[in-house]
């Protein structure tokens, strides 16, 4: 990978699976790294991998299912990083399970993990983002997509694991398309991928599933867009691994797509003047 001294990233959900491999990738790089998840030790050994080859990293812990660590966590970035050139939205819980879980906030789990949390991070971080261009943000969605219900996007009725990440794998693309618009005139080009199917990780193993992608196949992907000169220009876009696809039809409805950002800013009490 091209040397990228002087940068720094924050990589949700970089404790394990393909998050951590990117993380160590972009340690080698020079990137100073900022590891995210819930579990301390994991985070440590993380940190300790990276700097062992010559990188600099820091863990910063915060549970994603409460709005109120989110925003801990965004303060504590905003006053130690002086910049911000990569935000990678990775943390997630996949497909396994039942019983429909609650966050903190009282919201459906998934949406809030997966979708939510990443929408009101970048928010609160894209003040620093805006300072450090040439910048990327990238959302790690899926190809496992549902559009969303708006009478019932908290899945009181019919719920399944799959079906709630499915929609908040779609909200995450939703959010990247909207968002590359309100950064038309900044030099941050934000985008969301597919990184690879079924890699071999702890969300795949947990569903059941016999992994058939490995997570390095995955992270060459999320880098791609992480730091690679080729997504200039290509803001707003969906990718399946290292090209670029068309997500579920949702995706390109403008109405439904403002109802999910009405919706978000009212979640997480950011005003209409966020970004
Ligand atoms: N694996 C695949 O084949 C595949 C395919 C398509 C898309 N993806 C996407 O790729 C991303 C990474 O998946 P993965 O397979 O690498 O998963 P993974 O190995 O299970 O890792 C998930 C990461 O998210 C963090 N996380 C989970 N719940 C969290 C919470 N409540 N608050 C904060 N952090 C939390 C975990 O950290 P802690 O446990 O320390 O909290 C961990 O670092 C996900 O967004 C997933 O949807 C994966």
């Amino acid at each position: 990978m091209m040397p990228l001294n002087g940068k720094t990233a924050l990589i949700t959900g970089s404790t394990d699976g393909v998050g951590r491999v990117v993380a160590e990738r972009l340690g080698e790089a020079g990137t100073r790294v900022l590891i995210h998840g819930r579990d301390r030790q994991r985070g440590e050994r993380v940190v300790a991998t990276i700097k062992a080859a010559g990188g600099a990293a820091e863990f910063l812990a915060a549970d994603f299912a409460s709005l109120a660590e989110v925003r801990r966590l965004a303060d504590t970035v905003r006053k130690t990083e002086t910049r911000l050139d990569i935000l990678i939205n990775n943390a997630g819980i996949g497909t396994a399970g039942t019983s429909r879980l609650i966050s903190n906030d009282g919201l459906e789990l998934r949406f809030a993990v997966n979708y939510l949390a990443g929408f009101l991070l970048t928010y609160l971080l894209l003040p620093l983002i805006r300072q450090s261009t040439p910048a990327h943000i990238v959302n790690v969605a899926s190809a496992g997509q549902q559009a969303i219900d708006f009478r019932d996007v908290m899945i009181a009725r019919g719920f399944s694991g799959s079906r709630a990440y499915c929609q908040s794998k779609l909200a995450q693309i939703m959010f990247t398309i909207e968002l590359a618009r309100e950064l038309a005139d900044a030099d941050v080009v934000v985008t969301a991928l597919h990184p690879a199917t079924y890699m071999d990780t702890s969300m795949v193993r947990r569903a059941g599933v016999t992994p058939i992608s490995t997570v390095e196949e995955g992270a060459k992907a999320i880098l791609q867009l992480a730091v690679s000169p080729t997504v200039a220009g290509r803001g707003g876009r969906y990718f399946s691994g290292l090209k670029e696809a068309r997500a579920n039809a949702q995706a390109y409805d403008e109405s439904a797509r403002q109802k999910l950002r009405t919706l978000s800013l009212r979640l997480t009490g950011l005003s209409e003047a966020a970004g």
